[in-house]
């Protein structure tokens, strides 16, 4: 359909899989949902992955897992909030696709993960404000990895994915 790949990036909680899953329904793209595909690959649960090997190792596996779709095409990939954290990562999202970031104001991703027990780097973070120096920390990483940007703050899921195919 589009010919290439499509990498959603962002921060934990910025609706990467459900506008990932939106893509599957709307235009019938496979979706690699990263820590899903991890989680089932070592099977156990992200925090567990943590907390056993590390975080090195996570990230080994998203590495890997990026490296395993080598000449893919139509896949919609719902990245994990991390992955762009090494160049070699986003190198291999340019080379096999294009690459979208979601945002969202950390007021709105604080509500969405608040209650969530399944992201350790969340573990102890309970307020906004750790929140926002977190997406602080990484604002620029994942500005320059994006080919576009959008903001979902306040935006339907319809609406988000029109935004995406007229950028595109
Ligand atoms: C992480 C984001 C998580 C998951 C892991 C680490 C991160 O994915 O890969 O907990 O470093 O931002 P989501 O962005 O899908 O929550």
């Amino acid at each position: 359909m589009f010919g290439y790949n499509i990498f959603l990036i962002g921060f934990m909680g910025t609706g990467k899989s459900t506008v990932a899953d939106t893509f599957r329904k709307q235009y019938g793209m496979e979706i690699v949902e990263m820590d899903q595909a991890i989680v089932e690959k070592e099977g156990m649960s992200i925090s567990d992955i943590f907390e056993k090997y590390g975080e090195e190792y996570f990230r080994n596996l998203e590495t890997s897992l990026l490296k395993g779709m080598n000449g893919a095409t139509d896949k919609i990939v719902s990245c994990g909030g991390g992955a762009v954290l090494r160049k070699e990562n986003i190198s291999f999202m340019k080379e096999q696709g294009k690459i979208v970031l979601l945002t969202a104001s950390p007021e709105v991703i604080f509500c969405r993960v608040k209650n969530n027990k399944g992201r350790p780097l969340l573990q102890g973070k309970n307020t906004v404000e750790e929140i926002k120096a977190m997406m602080e920390n990484r604002k620029k990483i994942y500005e320059s990895a994006a080919d576009i940007v959008i903001c979902t703050d306040g935006k339907s899921l319809e609406i988000i994915c029109k935004e995406i195919i007229e950028k595109l």
